[in-house]
């Protein structure tokens, strides 16, 4: 029977909101980053399109709020989005200084508009860098690493992460549970907390604990509940299926939002075409060659991403297609490989040369816009519990995210999650004495088929009944089959010993069920959920806020 590994502040996820989390903390503070797989297997490895920030004389911070408020269907909390888009040029600075080479200002005649900010002068990052453009944006706003922002970012963080003496990387451990007021040892009369985790290890096949004044999920999104789907296979809702059974509120789990351009493949299911490539001018074809967004939004490809992927998810349904086209031809060859190198790259490997064809697209889920109910400094419902990035619902992103805004939440909220339990060190209990992980009453599977069969029909269902376009009567069917999954995956969990797959799909249905009831509650139509059943949309936007301890 081990003793707990204990550190000051124990942090889940090494992505970017995880890593920004534990390199403000790591001055003053001994931190563990745990990670269920390498350091940079999460989402923030995959980012494409860049960050979004006011960076150039022309843009204000009033434009980046009222954006953000359009694509969100005015869902979002003001006071927090006007404080993310207040910090994101210190964010990019900060960023820049731990050696993130962010493209700097070149001219973008050569096809791209005349509003960047090329200056190439000043402290600040204000005016230095090159700018793309992206979906619901009104300005050039996107500064980024070619075409592949996310791994400079990832890269950059997690050599800086690995580099600082109070830090520790623990990769290969799966966290199972929160470590809460139930797992102390003398459960009578103590405060509703968080105190640690439970994290199974996959070199040695065990559960361990890991306690800590504060505890951090930076576990990132769901998307991997659907079929289809941009992310890596980790994004399983582990931290939000993790909250919700330590009883902290969860919100707007209703709004899943679908990218509009995945590459649409034989083999490759998950690539995804960025959306700047849109905003440098990429048009959406028919096989005919019409340019369809015409018929749907005065913005055109540059609508909001709900819009965009609803509207090829009616030409698909309309006209019976597989996938239809994003054609870049138009601008050129030189154009497309300078700006876009890694994607052109990767599709000429599979067959594609996007400078002289169309690339096949199809909507995938992509991002979880609802999660974790935090305040403006990161802080759960459960006292010593904060959530940070895409696990969380901070009020930024409301019905819909806008584009490139994500990475920048995890960059703000992951300083002001450190800042917070900083300020509140000495009210934060020391850990108690805790239970160690009870194996006692469980044996090895010996149907590990339940699992994958769980798995594959959760998804396949949740894709067909919870997609872009919903009813009552899919809802209702998702919510039958939902209810069936949990009580054969509860008793499945019972039974057997933990597994990372069991870790997975147990939260990935809790999260399905997050989803569709959230879904079900919503008797309007909003950025991200759209129901044939209730197509209008209320005049008072209201959050849905799921509560554990008032179960209905
Ligand atoms: P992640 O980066 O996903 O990290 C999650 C971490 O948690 C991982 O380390 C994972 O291993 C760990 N973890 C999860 N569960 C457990 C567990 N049970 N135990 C231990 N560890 C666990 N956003 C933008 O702003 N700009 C873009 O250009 C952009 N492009 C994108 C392109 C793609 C293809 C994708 C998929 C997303 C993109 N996004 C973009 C969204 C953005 O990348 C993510 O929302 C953001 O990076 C999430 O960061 P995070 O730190 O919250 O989570
Ligand atoms: C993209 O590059 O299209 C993704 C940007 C984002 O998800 O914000």
């Amino acid at each position: 029977m081990s003793d707990p590994h204990t550190y000051d502040v124990v942090v889940i996820g090494s992505g970017a909101a995880g890593l920004t989390t534990a390199l403000g903390l790591a001055d003053r503070f001994r931190v563990v980053v745990l990670s269920k797989g390498g350091v940079s297997d999460g989402s923030t490895a995959w980012a494409q399109g860049g960050i979004a920030a006011v960076l150039e004389p022309g843009d204000t911070i009033l434009s980046h709020v009222e954006d953000t408020m359009i694509a969100g269907g005015g869902l979002n909390d003001i006071a927090t989005v006007t404080y993310v888009a207040e910090h994101a040029a210190s964010a990019i600075d900060r960023l820049a200084d731990i050696g993130v080479p962010f493209n700097v200002g070149e001219g973008v005649g050569d096809g791209g508009g005349s509003d960047a900010g090329v200056d190439g002068s000043g402290a600040s990052a204000a005016g230095r860098f090159h700018l793309t453009r992206e979906g619901g944006h009104s300005h050039r706003r996107i500064a980024h690493v070619d075409d592949a922002t996310g791994w400079a970012v990832q890269d950059a963080l997690a050599k800086a992460a690995a580099a600082h003496p109070n830090i520790t990387l623990a990769t290969g451990h799966a966290v199972v549970d929160l470590i809460t007021e139930r797992h102390v040892e003398t459960a009578r009369f103590v405060n509703r907390a968080c105190h640690g985790v439970y994290a199974f290890d996959t070199a040695s096949d065990r559960v361990e604990r890991f306690t800590g004044r504060a505890v951090v999920l930076a576990t990132g999104g769901a998307s991997r509940v659907y079929l289809f789907s941009t992310n890596p296979d980790g994004s399983t809702g582990d931290g939000i299926a993790m909250a919700w059974r330590a009883g902290c509120r969860v919100s707007n789990m209703e709004f899943n939002q679908f990218h509009p351009t995945c590459l649409y493949h034989p083999k490759v299911k998950n690539f995804l075409i960025t959306e700047a490539m849109r905003g440098e001018g990429g048009h959406l074809l028919l096989p005919s060659g019409e340019r369809f967004m015409t018929r749907y939004d005065d913005r055109m490809e540059l609508a909001p991403r709900d819009v965009v992927a609803r509207a090829i998810d009616a030409e698909i349904k309309r006209l019976g297609l597989s996938h239809v086209r994003l054609d870049m031809t138009h601008l050129g060859a030189a154009f497309i490989v300078h700006h876009f190198p890694m994607i052109h790259a990767r599709l000429l490997e599979l067959g594609i040369d996007c400078t002289t064809q169309p690339i096949p697209v199809v909507p995938a889920a992509h991002y979880t816009c609802g999660g974790v109910l935090v305040d403006i400094a990161g802080r759960t419902d459960l006292p010593g519990l904060y959530a940070v990035g895409e696990v969380s619902q901070s009020g930024l992103h409301g019905a819909n995210r806008l584009a490139s805004n994500s990475i920048l939440e995890c960059l703000v909220f992951g300083v002001a999650v450190a800042d917070d339990i900083a300020a509140r060190w000495d009210a934060l209990p020391e850990p108690p004495p805790t239970r160690p992980w009870d194996e006692s009453r469980v044996t090895d599977s010996d149907e590990e088929v339940v699992v994958s069969h769980n798995w594959a029909e959760l998804r396949r269902f949740m894709w067909d009944y919870v997609g872009i376009v919903r009813t009552n009567k899919r809802l209702e069917r998702a919510a039958h089959r939902i209810k069936n999954l949990r009580k054969e995956v509860h008793e499945y969990y019972s039974d057997f010993r933990v597994t990372p797959d069991l870790i997975e799909l147990r939260n990935l249905v809790q999260v399905a069920d997050l989803i569709v009831r959230s879904a079900r509650r919503r008797h309007e139509s909003r950025g991200l959920h759209y129901s044939l059943d209730y197509p209008q949309t209320d005049a008072v936007p209201r959050d849905t806020i799921l509560d554990p301890w008032t179960r209905d």
